[in-house]
């Protein structure tokens, strides 16, 4: 299975809308994917499902988590780096048999110009630390809010050709 993370939990996020597009996008290519938004994570998480503790409502996450064989990552940058969250779904998750050798591609967005390098950049560590396999072509998108049309589609060329090249590539990985 492959599972699209929507990496922030900020309602109404550009995060959201580009990982939506990539579920229509992977869907057009043949190759249906599972979308969760972080802002789906028990409300209480950081007490409720860190340092061996397990909610009801984290374990049917944790459940999709162990079905998925394929992540992507669609991450916002948030003070120059991914946000907090995401780091929290990755520490409340089960170590190591969660993400252990399996695979992910990272897109980093931005409203500012550099389309969260630093912080996929800095996932990247986290993952293989984790053991889990990045695809090499990972997509930066800056200046969102001039790439979404009103329909929450990509808009220039240059970014529809890179993201078409990426979901390509991660159906094969
Ligand atoms: C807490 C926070 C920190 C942010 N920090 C940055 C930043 O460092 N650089 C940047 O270009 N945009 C920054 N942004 C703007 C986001 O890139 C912008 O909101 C964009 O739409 C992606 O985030 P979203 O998915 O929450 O919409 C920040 C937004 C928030 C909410």
């Amino acid at each position: 299975m492959i599972t699209i993370i929507a990496a922030t939990n900020r309602p109404n996020s550009n995060t959201l809308k580009v990982a939506k597009y990539y579920q229509k996008q992977l869907k057009e290519k043949g190759a249906d994917a599972n979308l969760f938004s972080l802002e789906h994570l028990p409300i209480d998480v950081l007490n409720t499902d860190m340092y061996g503790k397990r909610s009801e409502a984290f374990q049917e996450i944790q459940n999709m988590i162990y079905q998925t064989e394929k992540f992507l990552f669609i991450m916002p940058e948030y003070n120059g780096s991914y946000p907090g969250v995401l780091k929290v779904l990755i520490d409340a998750s089960n170590f190591p048999d969660s993400f252990y050798d399996k695979k992910a591609a990272l897109v980093g967005i931005s409203s500012g110009k550099y389309g969260n390098i630093r912080g996929v950049d800095h996932f990247t560590g986290v993952c293989h630390y984790i053991n889990l396999h990045v695809l090499p072509l990972r997509l930066h998108i800056p200046n969102i809010k001039t790439e979404l049309d009103t329909e929450g589609n990509l808009s220039q060329p240059d970014t529809i050709k890179f993201t078409n090249e990426q979901i390509e590539k991660f159906i094969k990985f």
